[in-house]
């Protein structure tokens, strides 16, 4: 987002340093290219967040990422497998999209990495998001299961902003 305006790159890989991520860090991953309906969501949580989080001065480099955590028939969906973490950028907001048969999927956000010092924990409905200070805060997501048998999934956007 530069001036205020996104502009999109049509190919990027996304790495976190092994020391913020033990679960995936340090390697290149890619993601399939994300639909035009989803970037409008992504257009319409960058304009709420403009002016109060984001700042309307500010220029931001701003990852996208769509994540749909799988559970129901006895396996349990796991959203933050790296436990209580934080994803190494300036800004990230967790935007749940889609909510299907799920029970479990609790945002909790801590001041400390052991995870004892919460300063929210939401259940977050579709169409709700969590936009916190990822260098001061810590987040987890609690397991996922099926609320009453058969298919479980939670899909979430995650953007991640890196001022610049
Ligand atoms: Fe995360």
């Amino acid at each position: 987002m530069i001036n205020g305006r996104i502009e999109w790159e049509s190919e990027a890989t996304f790495e976190q340093a092994a020391d913020i991520n033990a679960y995936a860090g340090g390697q290149k991953r890619s993601f399939a290219p994300i639909r035009s309906d989803v970037l409008r969501d992504v257009v319409e949580v960058v304009d709420h967040l403009r002016e109060d989080v984001i700042g309307v001065e500010s220029d931001a480099l701003i990852g996208a990422h769509q994540i749909r955590v799988i559970a129901g028939d006895g396996v349990t969906g796991l959203p933050a497998p790296e436990g209580v973490h934080q994803d190494g950028f300036d800004i990230v907001a967790t935007c749940v999209i889609g909510l299907t048969n799920v029970s479990g999927g609790v945002t909790t956000l801590t001041t400390d990495a052991a995870g004892q010092h919460v300063v929210a924990q939401e259940s977050l409905g579709a169409r709700e998001y969590a936009a916190f200070d990822d260098r001061a805060l810590f987040h987890y997501v609690s397991p996922v299961n099926a609320l009453v048998p058969g298919q479980t999934h939670r899909d979430v956007l995650v953007l991640t902003f890196t001022l610049i």
